[in-house]
């Protein structure tokens, strides 16, 4: 099966019933496609998840690129997928306040532990697992200043 995950700019402001209503008719399409996934949206922009079959998620992916509601800045995808992740969700709206029980540690962990492995020149990655630090640290005056 193939995954595809990208992130994109909204090209206009998405209230809540504007996003409510774009996942469900996302939904509705994507049961009929057989294609099951995420849809994360905070500020202006999005982070989707896609996956199914290779063709019908490649096809849903340059119907997605097309849409003039946002513009899609980056994508990753793979034919590596053996099973479904989220198998119970058609197109799953999720929103920051959804996303607290994912602990950035572990996001933070996995990048340092691949960079590890990884042979030659490291200096974007080793970009991203530095804002993952800034952002963990953007936690402490919510966490509270004192030690542990
Ligand atoms: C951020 C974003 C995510 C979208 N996700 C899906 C999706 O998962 N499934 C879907 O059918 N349409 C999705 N759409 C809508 C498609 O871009 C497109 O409007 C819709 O599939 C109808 O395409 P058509 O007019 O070519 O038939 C999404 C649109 C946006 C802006």
């Amino acid at each position: 099966m193939r995954g595809i995950v990208y992130v994109s700019r909204a090209a206009a402001t998405f209230d809540d019933s504007a996003l409510t209503e774009l996942a469900a008719q996302a939904s509705e399409r994507n049961a009929e496609l057989g294609v099951t996934g995420y849809l994360y949206f905070e500020r202006d922009r999005f982070v989707q998840y896609i996956e199914g079959n290779a063709e019908q998620v490649t096809d849903l992916m340059s119907r997605i690129e097309k849409d003039s509601r946002h513009e899609v800045l980056h994508q990753i995808r793979t034919d590596d997928v053996e099973k479904r992740r989220f198998p119970s969700w058609g197109m799953k709206k999720l929103v920051r306040s959804d996303l607290v029980e994912i602990r950035l540690e572990h996001l933070l962990t996995d990048h340092l532990l691949f960079l590890h492995k990884l042979p030659g020149k490291k200096d974007d990655w080793g970009q991203c697992v530095w804002r993952m630090v800034e952002r963990i640290a953007e936690f402490q005056t919510r966490l509270g200043r004192a030690p542990a």
